[in-house]
Parts: C-alpha cells; sequence; structure tokens
C-alpha cells in the first residue's frame, strides 16, 4: 500500500449520499429498507448539519443523529459521518464576522451559500475542532459508523482567501519562509515597478491591482499559501478525529481541488481518498449532442487518473445518478439509459472499490432542487433506481478486481509548482493546459493508458521505473531534486519526453539567466536560442520527420540548437526557422530524452508514442473503435479488462482472446456489440 493508502475496501461497495434532516422521519426506516433491497449498503450524512449539531454556541443536540444512527445500525446499513465545517451557522458568522473568506475586495461572503470561511481565523478553527471533538466523541464507536469525512470539498466554491486573517497568515507564512525582508524582495525581484517592501505590514494578500499586473513569484508563494492553509485546517480536524475512531474505520475527504497539494494532505491526514465524479458536466447542455474533438463525459477520466495518483484504490463519495444543476446553474441532461452505469463503471475502471451515488432523493428546497438524485421529489421507483439496483448486481461481480491495479503504459509527469505557476502565468497555462488535455485524448483515442505521477520532495526513483516512458510536457519551473530524480529515470533505462518552454524559471517564479532549456540541458542536449509563439498570420506550424511524415508543432515554438551528441529527429517546415530542428534525442546511461520544439498536440503524441514503442499496447488482447473506453487492471496476474462504450450507437469490439464477462459468468470471444453506453468487465 502507499503512504496514503492505509486503509482499502475489501469488497465491492456501493453507498449513497442521504440526509435524514432533509426527510420526515417517519420516512427513514422504508427509504433505508430500500436502499438494502437495492444493494446500497453504506450512507454518507451529516455534512451540512453543523446547526442541528450545535443549534447555538455550544449547546449540542444529538438527538436526530442518534436516532438515525441506531436505526441505521438495527438495520445493517453503515454509515460515513461528515465534519458540518463548510456551513457554519448563522449564529456563529453573526457573532464572530472575522471568520467570513472575503471576495479580493475585502467584501465578506455572508451566511446562505456555503464555503464562506477561512481556515485561518483563530476562533473558526476553535469553533471546528470543538464541533469535531464532540461528534468524534459521541459517535466515533458507534457500531453503524465506518468513517469520516472531513468538512467537504475542501477549496470547492472558491479556492483563494482574502480575509483580514488570511492577510495576516499569509505574512506569518512569509515571514517564516524567508525571515527577512531582503530575502524576500530578493526572492520576489522586487527591484521591479519599486515593488520593494520595507516592513512586514507592507505585505498582504494579493489585492486589486490595476490590470492583473500582479508579481507571479507573490502569486506562487500565496498558492503554496493557501494549500498550507489548507491542509492544516484539514490536520487540525484529522488529528481529533484520530482520538475517537474505531480500529478499521477510516478518515478521508472528497474531491480535488486547485491550490492545494493533495498528495500531502493525503499523505498526512487521510487514510483513504475519494473524489466526486460528475462526468456530465462535461457534456453541458448546448453540447449535446457529442462532439468529435472533444471527450465530453469521457473526459472525467482524467479527473479519475489524477485522483488515482493520489490513492491507487480510491472511493467515490459522489458519483452522478441524475440531471445536476442550481437554481442559478443549468449544467446538462437525465442519465440516458445505461450512462449511469457507464459512469459509475469508468470510476470503477481507474480504480474506484467504493462507489455512493449522491444523492438517494433530489432535494424539494434549497439552491440544489435541479441537483437530481436517483429517486425524484416523489420519492417513487424510477427507472434511475432500477439501473443503480443493476449497477450493484454488477459491482459485486467484481468482486475479483477489488484491489487490482491500473496497467499503464506511459506516464504524465506533474508536479505542483508548476501547476500552480500555470495558473498566474498566461504563457506557461496556454501551453499546460493544452497539452495536459492533448496527451489525455490521444491516450484515450490510442488505448494507450498513463499513470499522473507527481514529482514531489519525497517521489523517489522507484516510482518512476515502472514507465518505460515519461512526458514531462512543459516544467517551466525546475530544481535540483527533480533533476536528479530526472537524470536517475533516463540514466536507468527511461525515456523522458519534454516540450517546449522546459526549465527557464527557478521555483521563486524569477526566469533563469543560463540557456534555455536551463537545468535540462544536459539531458536534452538541446539550446533554445530562439522561441517564440506560432503565428496566427503564417501557416500552422509543423515540422518533418526524416522519413518524410508530418508532425503538428502548435502553439509555441523552441528553435532547438543540437549540442554534440544530440540526434535531430525531425526539422521545422515552416516559418523563418524552417529547416532547424524541432525535435531531438539525446541518449544518457541507457536511456533517453526527446526534446519537442512545441506543445503536444493529439497526433503529436500519438506519433511520439509509436516512435517511443508503447502505442497501443492491448492490440494482442482487443481490438476496439475510438469511442470505447479500453482500461486493463491486474491483480495476481489476473487481467480485468473494462469497456466503456461513450457512444450513444451501438458499437463492436473484438476480443482476440477467450475470456469471462464478469456480469454474467459467460464465456466472450471474438466479434461483440456492445449497446449505446454498453460496459463489459472480462477476466482474462
Ligand atoms: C458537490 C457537493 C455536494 C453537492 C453537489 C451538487 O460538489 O459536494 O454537496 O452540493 O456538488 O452541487
Amino acid at each position: 500500500m502507499s503512504t496514503n493508502q492505509r486503509f482499502q475496501w475489501d469488497h465491492m461497495t456501493t453507498g449513497v449520499c442521504y440526509y435524514p434532516e432533509h426527510w420526515p422521519q417517519k420516512q427513514w426506516a422504508s427509504d433505508l429498507d430500500r436502499m438494502l433491497a437495492a444493494g446500497i449498503t453504506v450512507v454518507r450524512s451529516a455534512e451540512f448539519s453543523w446547526v442541528l449539531l450545535e443549534p447555538s454556541e455550544g449547546v449540542f443536540s444529538f438527538d436526530l443523529f442518534d436516532a438515525f444512527l441506531d436505526l441505521c445500525a438495527q438495520k445493517g446499513m453503515q454509515v460515513i459521518l461528515g465534519t458540518p465545517t463548510a456551513t457554519p451557522p448563522a449564529w456563529l458568522t453573526e457573532k464572530y464576522p472575522e471568520v467570513l473568506n472575503c471576495d479580493i475586495t475585502g467584501t465578506p461572503y455572508r451566511h446562505g451559500g456555503r464555503r464562506h470561511y477561512t481556515y485561518n481565523a483563530p476562533v473558526y478553527q476553535k469553533l471546528c475542532s470543538r464541533i469535531v471533538e464532540e461528534m468524534g466523541k459521541r459517535w466515533g464507536q458507534h457500531p453503524a459508523v465506518i468513517g469520516w469525512q472531513i468538512d467537504n470539498e475542501i477549496n470547492c466554491e472558491t479556492d483563494v482567501f482574502y480575509s483580514e486573517a488570511d492577510h495576516a497568515a499569509f505574512r506569518a507564512f512569509l515571514q517564516e519562509k524567508y525571515g527577512t525582508l531582503d530575502a524576500l524582495n530578493a526572492a520576489w525581484g522586487t527591484a521591479f515597478w519599486s515593488e520593494c517592501y520595507t516592513d512586514w505590514a507592507q505585505l498582504h494578500c494579493p489585492r486589486p491591482v490595476l490590470n492583473g499586473g500582479y508579481n507571479p513569484s507573490l502569486l506562487l508563494d500565496y498558492t503554496r499559501f493557501i494549500s498550507v492553509s489548507a491542509r492544516r485546517f484539514c490536520k487540525m480536524q484529522a488529528d481529533i478525529l484520530r482520538k475517537y475512531v474505531k480500529p478499521g474505520d477510516f478518515i478521508t475527504t472528497n474531491g480535488m481541488f486547485g491550490h492545494l497539494d493533495n498528495h500531502q494532505m493525503a499523505e498526512e491526514s487521510l487514510d483513504v481518498y475519494t473524489y466526486d465524479s460528475y462526468p456530465n458536466m462535461g457534456l453541458g447542455l448546448d453540447r449535446h449532442p457529442k462532439t468529435d474533438t472533444d471527450l465530453n463525459d469521457r473526459k472525467w477520466t482524467r479527473n479519475l487518473i489524477e485522483t488515482r495518483s493520489v490513492c491507487p484504490h480510491f472511493g467515490i463519495m459522489e458519483q452522478q445518478s441524475g440531471a445536476n444543476g442550481w437554481i442559478n446553474r443549468m449544467e446538462a441532461s437525465a442519465p440516458r439509459p445505461g450512462q449511469l452505469t457507464l459512469w459509475a463503471m469508468q470510476s470503477v475502471a481507474q480504480g474506484a472499490d467504493f462507489i455512493s451515488f449522491f444523492r438517494w432523493r433530489t432535494c424539494t428546497f434549497g439552491t440544489e432542487i435541479y441537483w437530481h438524485g436517483i429517486l425524484d421529489y416523489d420519492g417513487r421507483d424510477n427507472r434511475k433506481l432500477a439501473e443503480v439496483k443493476d449497477f450493484c448486481r454488477k459491482f459485486r461481480s467484481l468482486q475479483p478486481v477489488c484491489g487490482a491495479r491500473n496497467v499503464a503504459a506511459f506516464a504524465l509527469l506533474k508536479d505542483y509548482d508548476n501547476q500552480w505557476d500555470m495558473d498566474a502565468d498566461a504563457w506557461h497555462r496556454r501551453v499546460g493546459e493544452f497539452s495536459d488535455r492533448e496527451i489525455f485524448i490521444a491516450s484515450e483515442l490510442t488505448h494507450t493508458p498513463y499513470d499522473a505521477v507527481y514529482l514531489r520532495d519525497n517521489t523517489t526513483l522507484e516510482d518512476l521505473k515502472p514507465y518505460p516512458v515519461a512526458f514531462y510536457p512543459h516544467p517551466v519551473i525546475m530544481d535540483g531534486h527533480k533533476m536528479e530524480l530526472l537524470n536517475a529515470y533516463v540514466a536507468q533505462g527511461g525515456t523522458l519526453i519534454v516540450g517546449c518552454r522546459s526549465g527557464y524559471k527557478d521555483p521563486t517564479g524569477k526566469c533563469v539567466t543560463i540557456p534555455q532549456p536551463g537545468l535540462l540541458q544536459g539531458l536534452t542536449g538541446t539550446d533554445v536560442q530562439d522561441f517564440t509563439f506560432t503565428s496566427p498570420a503564417e501557416e500552422d506550424s509543423y515540422a518533418l520527420w526524416e522519413a518524410g511524415e508530418k508532425l503538428e508543432m502548435p502553439i509555441f515554438n523552441d528553435i532547438l540548437t543540437p549540442l554534440p551528441g544530440t540526434k535531430v529527429l525531425a526539422r521545422y517546415g515552416a516559418s523563418y526557422y524552417a529547416g532547424e530542428a524541432a525535435l531531438t534525442e539525446r541518449p544518457f546511461g541507457k536511456g533517453r530524452t526527446l526534446h519537442l520544439g512545441s506543445a503536444f498536440s493529439r497526433d503529436t503524441v500519438r506519433q511520439l508514442l509509436a516512435y517511443t514503442g508503447v502505442l497501443e499496447p492491448f492490440q494482442n488482447i482487443i481490438d476496439a473503435p475510438e469511442g470505447v473506453e479500453v482500461v486493463l487492471r491486474e491483480k495476481d496476474g489476473q487481467h480485468f479488462l473494462f469497456v466503456l462504450n461513450f457512444q450513444q450507437t451501438a458499437e463492436t469490439i473484438t476480443l482476440k482472446r477467450p475470456a469471462e464477462l464478469l456480469y454474467t459468468g459467460e464465456e466472450a470471444e471474438g466479434a461483440i456489440t456492445l449497446p449505446p453506453f454498453g460496459t463489459a468487465v472480462y477476466a482474462l
């Protein structure tokens, strides 16, 4: 088990989100009976219930949840309890307005929404600690409880904070990081525009500046600060809960949001990580039906791959079961017959052993009256419940897959510094987001799966060794530790592929004065003496491989000068740099580094996967059209093949060896037609 996986489900488990406070108590028993009859064995509750639990300051009321938990225990239903800190009661924010997060102008967000608090207000930390402590004490040993969810979707709704408490905490963070103002001024390059700070009191979280002309190093440190604040808040709660949870129960949180080192949060506070998956947010009402250029709901797979990088056997705390929307947000259409199962199996394929649907019945009040659940307002049996029942049966049949690892053909390397630099720097973002998306799309369409691997302080060569090929598309910020890892990876036989704009910043966010690609030059064996965005006034940029095949070179072009010992694989075909090196290869130890002078289009990625010999690794097992997702998992030498038809038409695949369809136990081989949105999981 990785350090981020201290708890693992030992069987495929289905849950549902249920809020007893939304329904008459006399309805609870029949709701629970109907869930159990459908195959649902876990409910997740309580994460927005603070005012019920503490109706006024320091006065606690546990009756409602006592009754609910006792009923669950009696019926054999298991419960995940959420700490309610995402929705402070009105009494709290009226009495302590300093707990409110503010917009960038300093105007507070008021009661009525959620997540309108700051992690850094001492009084909020105190009040949160108390309610968490009370819940832990009360229900930590309750027989129905199996796990705890901290807060709800940390950094969702907003991932920027501008209250007075944040300004003060940011100042303290900077003081601890830099020690002296001289060090801070040097790190941020405050010689520019007379930005120099001469007193700590002059330092603030970003405040409105004209034309958004912020200091990029300040923004980078601010984002690091938000991540630290969010992690501290999560850990504060986890440390309290640890005192009360029963052996075998778990602590988790849900979702995956920005400005947060989710890996470190999981490592220091959680036993298992869970994600909230709403794939039809990828569709959008006005973009239905699907387009060819965008993977629509299928692109949620990318989020699931990211989730797996935090925790290989994760759970889904909220799995879409109906159309979603708020009163002020139209999101998308209802799942078509089959789609609810397809989306749940999409999660399972990528590593989820626990699927909890959001939610049992659509709420009849509040802003989420259009965030539809399994049942509609009237609560009658419907096609979605029938499909959930069918899903539960299929999910149970996947028991042999529980805990199986995902098989990946290559690694996509990432790191938080570059992620956060991209958030602040439009030049970086333009290539970074494009390449990230296109690498994913190429991987999906060619059935060449990858793992996302985050380079962190505790990443070692062992984490990289399993991958023959690693893309690190635009490592703009480079540092010594990452270089050591990359050197070791290539030396032992890995193929590293980097793109344009690599290595031109240091960890402060300042540009380096050594030739580009900076510290990476020892691996790439290239010198970038000239570079430019591609010009919209010219033909699309491309290069030609030696054999004459065309290679797309989109968005930005580094014009590469190969150093002695570096081979040129392709040369630019257009613009004033036609004939110059566009793609190079440099051997090092037992491996090599490819340097592509541009961003990565899906076609370029396909060619690079072919060149490096990892394209379409499952060719001897299956033939599948582009519109069908193919995922392979492995446990104890046995392989499990997930085949997911994201199309609204029937699609045919060919199984090239005999297999067992786990849903039914039937033997399968040869041409098989999957219905629209159909799924299948085969044991090979
Ligand atoms: C999630 C959240 C749920 C629910 C759902 C629909 O982000 O965790 O509580 O609000 O979205 O908006």
